[in-house]
């Protein structure tokens, strides 16, 4: 049996970030404009730590200003929605991120739709995710679900006609994902914990896409052969003797002899996330003065090639 072909999401993210980085370099040369990222963080989750630490290197290391504004578990609601009001008046701010989860005193909705719809650089916001749902223009992507599209159209540019199944129906990842291979004509499924026969289900994908959570939940028994299986799970977990590890929602050493090529985890659609984050900070930065926004999604021979 052929093994699958391993998609390199930090290969991938490395291309779109460099592009990115031309970019701003482009904005702060010829409109002295330099994109702006604030992050906030709510409590000392050490994963959520480990991820804002991450974003904000990587905002400054493309020439973005990153701002990154920490605030204790027992944060006062009233105090966080203050800040986000302080943030969407800022003019060095265009794209900001609440960092989740948050801690369960605080409303998340209340939360993250106070924050400016073209600021939002997460995509969460109702207004984009309306703009994206009617597919009207203007649409702020959410990120992962943007990072998985360019993962699976760097192995097929052409998805008409295309099986997809899409296991989990998150805010998140799950609806917009659908949303985007609805797109591309895709015909699409969205799976999740009460669907009947799941592994069925999965048998009939072309594009797999796992984002529920569950350590090791999909098998390679699951897997149509040749499918495109994208795995978005993120799961902690600690062994016998003690290790943490981290581990996808697939069975990736039972899949990787299926599968037509797969995402690893921790390397495959992490870095995309982050990349995508940065390239929304920079269409919010265009749009904020009404500067055309440059065309960053990676073409298929830019994928193949892993250049600009
Ligand atoms: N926590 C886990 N994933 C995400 C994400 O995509 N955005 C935000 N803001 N927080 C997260």
């Amino acid at each position: 049996m052929t093994a699958a072909t391993i998609i390199d999401g930090k290969l991938l993210a490395g291309t779109l970030r460099k592009a990115v980085r031309g970019e701003v370099a482009r904005l702060s040369r010829t409109e002295r404009l330099t994109p702006g990222l604030a992050v906030v963080l709510v409590g000392d989750d050490p994963a959520s730590n480990i991820y804002v630490r991450s974003k904000a290197q990587q905002t400054e290391e493309v020439g973005m200003k990153s701002f990154v504004h920490r605030l204790p578990a027992d944060v006062r609601e009233g105090e966080l929605l203050t800040l986000i009001q302080g943030l969407n008046n800022d003019h060095r701010v265009h794209g900001i991120l609440v960092q989740l989860p948050l801690p369960s005193h605080v409303r998340s909705d209340v939360v993250l739709q106070s924050v400016d719809p073209e600021k939002d650089v997460d995509g969460f916001h109702v207004v984009n995710a309306g703009r994206l749902a009617a597919g009207i223009d203007g649409a702020m992507v959410p990120c992962t679900p943007s990072g998985c599209l360019q993962i699976i159209k760097s192995i097929r540019p052409h998805l008409g006609a295309q099986q997809a199944l899409i296991v989990g129906r998150s805010n998140i990842v799950g609806k917009p994902m659908a949303l985007l291979l609805l797109a591309e004509d895709c015909t699409v499924t969205i799976a999740h914990s009460r669907t009947a026969d799941l592994p069925s289900a999965c048998r009939q994908a072309d594009i797999l896409i796992a984002a529920v959570g569950k350590p090791h939940l999909i098998r390679g028994t699951w897997i149509k052969p040749g499918a495109v299986v994208v795995d978005v799970g993120i799961n902690r977990v600690t062994d016998a003797s003690g290790k943490t590890r981290l581990l996808g929602d697939v069975a990736f050493a039972e899949a990787v002899g299926v599968a037509g090529a797969i995402t690893p985890v921790p390397g495959g659609v992490g870095p995309m996330t982050v990349a995508c984050l940065l390239r929304n900070t920079l269409i919010a930065a265009c749009r904020s003065r009404r500067i055309d926004i440059p065309d960053l999604y990676l073409t298929h021979a830019a994928m193949r090639n892993c250049e600009f």
